[in-house]
């Protein structure tokens, strides 16, 4: 068949990503979707069943890192559209292991650029998937795409390092580079590291929600949904050579995401949330915030759709409904896994 596009995901079994891959097989039968990705511990073979034996979706099982095996793809498959989203992607862990996110996101987009830029066929979009943390902390200032980029932790580090060189593929040859900037992605599937997953797990095993630190952060919440339409938006109608900020008025301190989670899953009175929460230590120096203006991409039309009661109510909804999409596989589940597991051990 000939395919009137070709777009490769990288990272596409990962939360983000099997929800991008899923939107594109789907909306697109004549489009050919590629997924390039390891299969790190964060991801699970079931969040791409519904598309694992359709005709226009092709997995490879790959390293981003690995230059001859990129190059090879780029020269075999005339891959219109990238979408680079392949990356370690847990804040806690980039303070343990930095080198492994050195690798992963900087020369892990090194290598994609790399071959997208020498492919015979040239690609017509490179869009890079990064992330609101890139613009480090903020107590009031609202951050729009031209703030400046002060990371404040290994991973953001790595992502404003990576920004850095895809920005130079546009200035040097003008490759055709869009880079997203989002809040935080939430929904059904995210791997049990991320704050709402964790929370929900450890109710699920009737452990406390442990709250690091006492200080009074808070997050932007953009349920996954909107984001894929941000960047299918992007790829039509965003300009070449420009950042966008992906954001949510969202805003919910931690605490509050706790509490409200307490009160879903346990179904408790107000007098006995609390005895579902634990404070634990934290970081010395953690971002309590990041909020960020995205008119560029609301002038393309983007508006987030989906209103947090009804998000956080669907997501709740699915790891009750999939207790064990994350627990019953053997294979190393990371850091925080070992201490989900760890405490229903105890
Ligand atoms: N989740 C969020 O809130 C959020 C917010 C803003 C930006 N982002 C960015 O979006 C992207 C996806 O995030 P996510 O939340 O889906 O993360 P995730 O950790 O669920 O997925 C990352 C994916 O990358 C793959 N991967 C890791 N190393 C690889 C390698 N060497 N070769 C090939 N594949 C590899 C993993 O197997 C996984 O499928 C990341 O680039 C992240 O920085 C995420």
């Amino acid at each position: 068949m000939d395919w009137n596009r070709t777009v490769l995901v990288t990272g596409g079994s990962g939360f983000i990503g099997s929800h991008l891959v899923c939107s594109l097989v789907q909306r697109h039968p004549d489009w050919r979707i590629i997924n390039l990705d390891d299969l790190d511990y964060c991801c699970s073979p079931k969040s791409l069943e519904s598309v694992q034996d359709r005709a226009n979706y092709t997995f490879i099982r790959g390293d981003v890192c690995n230059s001859r095996l990129v190059n090879h793809i780029f020269n075999t498959e005339n891959i219109d559209v990238i979408f680079h989203l392949a990356a370690k992607t847990h804040v806690e862990s980039s303070f343990e292991t930095p080198s492994s996110f050195q690798r992963v996101n900087i020369e892990g987009t090194r290598v994609v650029l790399a071959a997208a830029h020498q492919a015979r066929h040239q690609p017509q979009r490179l869009i890079y998937v990064s992330t609101d943390e890139v613009y480090g902390a903020s107590l009031d200032e609202v951050f729009d795409e031209s703030s400046p980029v002060r990371p404040s932790n290994p991973y953001s580090a790595t992502k404003a390092a990576a920004e850095y060189l895809v920005r130079s593929y546009w200035d040097k040859y003008k490759f055709p580079i869009i880079i997203t900037r989002s809040n935080n992605i939430y929904g059904p599937r995210q791997f049990t590291e991320k704050v709402i997953p964790r929370f929900l797990t450890l109710l699920q095993m009737n452990k406390k929600c442990t709250i690091q630190g006492t200080l009074p952060k808070s997050r932007h919440f953009l349920f996954v949904d909107d984001v894929i339409n941000a960047f299918l938006l992007v790829l039509e109608k965003g300009a070449v050579g420009e950042i966008y900020n992906v954001g949510t008025g969202c805003e919910i301190p931690i605490m509050q995401l706790a509490r409200q989670l307490v009160k879903m899953v346990k179904n408790v009175p107000d007098s006995e949330v609390n005895d579902w929460l634990e404070f634990v230590p934290d970081r010395p120096r953690v971002d309590l915030r990041y909020p960020i203006k995205c008119e560029k991409l609301q002038y393309l039309g983007w508006r987030a759709q989906m209103p947090w009661a009804e998000g956080i109510r669907q997501t709740v909804n699915w790891y009750q409904d999939n207790p064990n999409f994350w627990s019953d596989t053997s294979e190393d589940r990371g850091p925080i896994r070992n201490e989900l597991e760890k405490a229903t051990n105890e």
